[in-house]
């Protein structure tokens, strides 16, 4: 359903994050599948019930040993078996696109999985045909790794290749060797892999931790960190700065690579990831150049502590960072990161989805949030972990119904199911006052309000204690967005000669806020919400 070069489609978008082996398993093997994403697309979009989302986004379904649950890939252009084949997946797409819905997928350009055959001809010798895909490097005299590196998922990002007697580079696990981009014939394969899927149909990718695509060349040492990072990552902080090791300015060569390739089939998306300060992550979006991505995560919403200035600094940040051309993409959670209800905590849930959908920006929604569901208790999770970086919890088979199984599976899930009676879509889907019910609100005001989809976005400052106010304004559509993130009824002093008006309608509340409100004598209680169309 790709348009023309000029349908930024994805402007303002809501993106659904599916997580393929939690989300709905069709054949009872307790890990989720293609058939059964495709059988549940009613709670995307189409349906009377639907959240109404634009796009959804799978992480990765690809052939793979599962080290790092599909991040570490033996085959590019193919369907792992325990997700289906790749006529499931072409009849995905278009159960997708015959509901409007975008498909995006995973691209995960900067390392392959050991198991993958261009790993497995580099470490066959050294003068293999694919060893310098990879980065190879001798250890100094005493053998100790080339440098001190250290990878994401902690210990060295070198690791020992007898057989060949040289180091091989690991941003991730061991089981994931680094590709090397300073090869063209890397960068050429990278864009037929993109080929192979854009002509499939598929309108976009997220790009999976773009900042670890080139490291230095000379292997300098990594200096101490001076100052805690505003983005803490996930996992393995060795109190080492990543200088020469992540996010070198050579990243900005394999973007451009890669929007090129994009460019070739207009309408596309490319959506990066990488967990870096906006600062940084801004100049992977070619300061509206069109020549890098579409849109890249700004975690720094995620990472705030739910507290007024923290929440507003990561607002005006991003705000001040992305010019109008230039959108924000926002995340409250995904499958790296402790569920929102848990981190923020359940309170705030209601609250979290107001932010996530009314501010200027495209909405990443992970599937699970918009029914609130919880980390699970670490008491319940297999032992081993699955995931060695203490992940599982956040990866729990999507809650259908108030059963044993969630509804997820007719077998044993491969995790377990954390409280399905308490929060499941069938019981929410009937309730007009539960969180999906909220969330499919905010959804349909957003693509009900050129405001609130695409409009600009302005702060206002000292509006009461604990209120974060901002205006969304596009050609005849005006709306002011007011939220208590406090814990207590706050009153608001609001700007009415700046606004231009003393009331106005509610467009959507958190609460049971209707009708028309006076500006003057506005009360939000703790955690309100309310979004209100002015003159
Ligand atoms: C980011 C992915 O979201 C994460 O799950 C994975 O472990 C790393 N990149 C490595 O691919």
């Amino acid at each position: 359903m790709a348009g023309d070069a000029s349908d930024r489609w994805w402007e303002g978008a809501v993106l659904y994050q599916v997580y393929p082996r939690s989300f709905a398993d069709s054949n009872g093997d307790g890990i989720g599948d293609l058939r059964g994403i495709l059988e549940h697309l009613d709670h995307l979009a189409g349906a009377d019930r639907s959240l109404g989302v634009d796009g959804v986004w799978l992480s990765p379904i690809y052939p793979s040993p599962q080290h790092d649950f599909g991040y570490d890939i033996s085959d590019y252009t193919g369907v792992a078996a325990e997700f289906g084949t790749l006529d499931e997946l072409d009849a995905l797409i278009a159960g997708c696109h015959e509901r409007g819905l975008r498909f995006l997928m995973d691209l995960v350009p900067c390392h392959t999985s050991i198991d993958h055959p261009w790993f497995v001809d580099a470490r066959s010798s050294r003068d293999a045909e694919h060893r310098d895909w990879y980065v190879w490097a001798d250890p100094p005299p005493d053998g100790s790794p080339p440098s001190n590196w250290e990878s994401v998922f902690g210990g060295s990002a070198w690791e020992w290749d007898a057989a060949s007697g040289q180091y091989y580079l690991h941003t991730f696990y061991p089981e994931q060797p680094n590709l090397n981009w300073r090869n063209p014939a890397v960068a050429t394969a990278m864009g037929d892999v993109m080929r192979f899927w854009f002509e499939r149909g598929v309108d976009g990718f997220r790009v999976d931790a773009i900042f670890a695509a080139v490291h230095d060349a000379r292997l300098r040492d990594n200096p101490p960190v001076r100052r805690a990072h505003m983005i803490p990552g996930f996992g393995g902080d060795a109190g080492q700065d990543a200088l020469w090791s992540m996010a070198r300015p050579e990243v900005h060569d394999v973007i451009r690579h890669i929007r090129a390739v994009a460019n070739e089939f207009p309408g596309r998306v490319l959506v990066g990831e990488a967990y870096l300060p906006v600062e940084e992550l801004a100049g992977y979006l070619g300061h509206g150049r069109d020549d890098e991505f579409h849109l890249a995560f700004d975690f720094e919403l995620l990472h705030s502590p739910w507290e007024h200035q923290h929440l507003t600094l990561a607002v005006e940040r991003s705000e001040a960072l992305h010019p109008p051309a230039v959108w924000p993409t926002y995340a409250i959670g995904n499958h790296d990161q402790a569920r929102p209800a848990s981190r923020w905590g359940a309170a705030r849930e209601r609250a979290a989805a107001f932010l996530l959908l009314t501010l200027r920006g495209v909405a990443v929604l992970y599937a699970g949030d918009e029914i609130g569901m919880e980390n699970a208790d670490p008491a319940i999770l297999p032992d081993p972990p699955f995931d060695r970086a203490g992940r599982d919890g956040y990866r729990t088979p999507m809650q259908w119904t108030p059963t044993a199984v969630a509804g997820f599976t007719t077998g044993t899930p491969w995790l377990p199911v954390v409280d399905a009676q308490a929060r499941n879509v069938l019981d929410q889907s009937a309730d007009p006052d539960s969180l999906l019910s909220l969330y499919r609100r905010l959804i349909a005001a957003r693509r009900a309000s050129p405001a609130l989809a695409r409009g600009t976005h302005r702060s206002f400052f000292g509006v009461g204690t604990d209120v974060m106010a901002w205006m969304r304004e596009a050609p005849g559509d005006r709306v002011l967005c007011l939220l208590n993130v406090g814990d207590q009824p706050s009153r608001c002093a609001l700007p009415t000669a700046r606004l231009g008006a003393d009331g106005g309608e509610v467009v959507v509340a958190t609460s049971a806020r209707a009708g028309h409100v006076t500006l003057a004598e506005m009360t939000l209680d703790a955690l309100e919400g309310v979004a209100i169309r002015i003159g």
